[in-house]
């Protein structure tokens, strides 16, 4: 062979490689590319460098070099097309197919507890009620004692609580916000106070040991029964209706006298008596009463001069006899197929 003749194989597979490099339509046609044109064993260029010891001595060199150039360059070329496949093949995945129904969307709801609140607050934010708040770890004091609970009173058996430390208790209630707030701002007072309360009650159908309140205070020169009857009655025909019925029975807590429960005619048979009122036509709402002089004295208020009343409802039972729940636990479970219908 010539080097005319070695140098003409090159300059033709030079011409030929890139047309065949840009054809290369998958990583295995470029495999199958990479070795028609440089693979050590049978490749095109290998086959022609086997002739570079049939050259005359002095052609040899220049042979080798432009060789070697045509090497470098198919072999850039062939990386250029390697990393072009690569990329295409990692972003176009699997077909599109926009018949396919859509996978539907998990929404976030608001708990039923939390709606429950949410409203009442609106609709006493509409009276001039503001929020107060107080801590969950709260001083035996204003839990029991300045709520004017004796010691030993039996009534605490009602509030069996962990204390977490010295006079330190997980409130009962929310009661003592009460308090705190009467210590901290002159009336008139209109405050609502909702967050979680502690008891050693046991975890069943319509119990669970941590749950929710919301407290409700009103203090001023001159308020009466008849306040605590009206705004509460008024507070039970904006949640559950225009037409829904109320009664107060009278009860007792140490901290209000006189006591009342407020019952609302039961929402889910209209009183006539079903599973939800256990067939009284009435479902317990709130425990409420003026608030005791022994009360205001130990806030630091006068009580000649000053009354007010109170009440405290559970969110969790409202929203149980609402919705018509069978099991309060089912509000603490987190399980998504409950949630779920709260979204819609
Ligand atoms: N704190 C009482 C309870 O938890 C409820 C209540 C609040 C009653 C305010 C009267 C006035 O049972």
């Amino acid at each position: 062979m010539t080097l005319a003749e070695f140098l003409a194989a090159l300059d033709a597979l030079s011409a030929d490689a890139p047309a065949r490099i840009a054809a290369a339509a998958d990583l295995d046609a470029w495999t199958d590319t990479r070795n028609t044109l440089v693979g050590r064993t049978s490749g095109r260029l290998t086959d022609i460098m086997a002739n570079l010891g049939a050259l005359p001595k002095e052609d040899r060199r220049e042979a080798g070099q432009r060789a070697n150039t045509v090497k470098v360059a198919i072999e850039e070329a062939l990386e250029t097309r390697r990393a072009e496949l690569a990329a295409s093949a990692a972003s176009s995945g699997p077909a599109l197919d926009l018949s396919m129904p859509p996978r539907e969307r998990w929404r976030g709801a608001v708990h039923p507890v939390s709606l429950v609140i949410d409203e009442v607050v609106e609709i006493f934010r509409e009276l001039g009620f503001t929020i107060a708040l107080g801590p969950e770890a709260e001083h035996a004091w204003y839990n029991f004692g300045a709520l004017n609970f004796p010691p030993d009173h039996p009534a605490m058996d009602l509030h069996d609580t962990l204390y977490v430390g010295d006079e330190q208790v997980l409130r009962t209630h929310t009661s003592p916000v009460q308090v705190r707030t009467m210590q901290q701002y002159p009336p008139p007072v209109r405050i609502l106070a909702p967050g979680n309360v502690y008891r050693s009650d046991p975890f069943d159908p319509s119990h669970a040991p941590m749950f929710a309140q919301i407290e409700g205070l009103v203090i001023d020169e001159g308020v009466s029964f008849a306040d605590l009857k009206a705004t509460l009655s008024h507070f039970a025909r904006r949640f559950f209706g225009p037409s829904t019925k109320t009664r107060f029975r009278p009860s007792y807590f140490p901290f209000t006298e006189p006591s009342a429960e407020m019952d609302v005619q039961c929402g889910v048979c209209a009183g006539a008596g079903c599973s939800v009122c256990k067939h009284s036509g009435w479902v317990e709402i709130l425990g409420s009463g003026m608030v005791h002089p022994a009360v205001l004295e130990a806030a630091g208020l006068d009580s000649e001069k000053y009354t007010g009343w109170a009440f405290g409802m559970g969110p969790a039972r409202t929203a149980i006899s609402r919705h018509g729940i069978p099991d309060i636990r089912i509000l603490y479970d987190s399980d998504v197929r409950f949630l779920d219908q709260f979204a819609r």
